[in-house]
């Protein structure tokens, strides 16, 4: 595992966006697997200006989402693909047919899964997964729990991840209580892992991955046995690491 800290948000934006860049440049038709929430917002923003630089191309990359809530639709404005569209694909040279967000609206959600992971396998496999990391440990919407899933499945949310997620809808009521995500295999499975993480309310569960042990009680600690892992941290989410680390 490769821990970075970085200054603050913008410094691991702007490293994040570099490796990302870096991963499209080498391998133009990478199939890269991405994440929503605060943290990758600004390494998007990033990208889009090196986008419009010409310092990279994304007509032919592949993308594939995390995850989705239930029963909202594209067109929603707190779902997943909207987030995806608005804060990048909108902005970029990539074509949208070959961007994937699971479908929070499918009527059968068993087939859902079965095909998005079928859909991961088809491209080839993810060339680079990009994480946030919920206070909790959760990764994509795979919550602390005493069994983690390999496969997409559906899933419920902690109460903690509703409070947490709750600040962009309108009331707490508002958010769902479930969503489809990513099982720890495929995310797993991606050949490089790209972490970033930033601000105090992540320091606890960065210490804890950095540790060493792992327990399905936080979920991304089963990403220390993956054999390429980027994290990228700020000084306030590296807060609590032993001086050594
Ligand atoms: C959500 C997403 C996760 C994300 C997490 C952290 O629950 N499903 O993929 O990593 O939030 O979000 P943030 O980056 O906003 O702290």
């Amino acid at each position: 595992m490769r821990l970075i800290i970085e200054k603050d948000y913008d410094g691991i934006s702007k490293r994040a966006a570099e490796e990302i860049k870096d991963l499209i440049n080498s391998k133009p038709d990478c199939i890269l697997g991405l994440a929503t929430g605060s943290s990758p917002i600004g390494l998007y923003k990033e990208l889009i200006e090196l986008n419009k630089e010409g310092k990279v191309d994304f007509s032919k990359v592949t993308s594939i989402n995390l995850d989705e809530y239930i029963g909202l639709s594209g067109d929603h404005p707190q779902s997943y693909r909207y987030f995806m569209n608005d804060t990048l694909f909108n902005h970029i040279n990539i074509d949208k047919n070959k961007t994937y967000v699971p479908n929070g609206k499918a009527e059968n959600m068993e087939e859902e899964c079965k095909n998005y992971d079928e859909r991961i396998i088809e491209l080839g496999g993810i060339d680079l997964q990009l994480l946030g990391i919920g206070n909790n440990g959760h990764i994509a919407f795979n919550e602390p729990s005493e069994e983690l899933s390999v496969g997409t499945h559906v899933t419920g949310l902690t109460e903690s991840t509703i409070e947490a997620n709750s600040r962009f809808f309108d009331s707490i009521d508002e958010v769902p209580k479930t969503a489809v995500t990513m099982g720890l295999g495929g995310i797993m499975k991606a050949k490089k892992i790209l972490l970033v993480a930033s601000g105090k309310s992540k320091a606890e569960v960065i210490a804890k991955l950095v540790e060493g042990k792992i327990t399905t009680q936080v979920p991304a600690t089963l990403l220390l046995v993956h054999r390429d892992v980027t994290i990228i941290v700020d000084e306030d989410a590296a807060s609590l690491l032993p001086k050594n680390k």
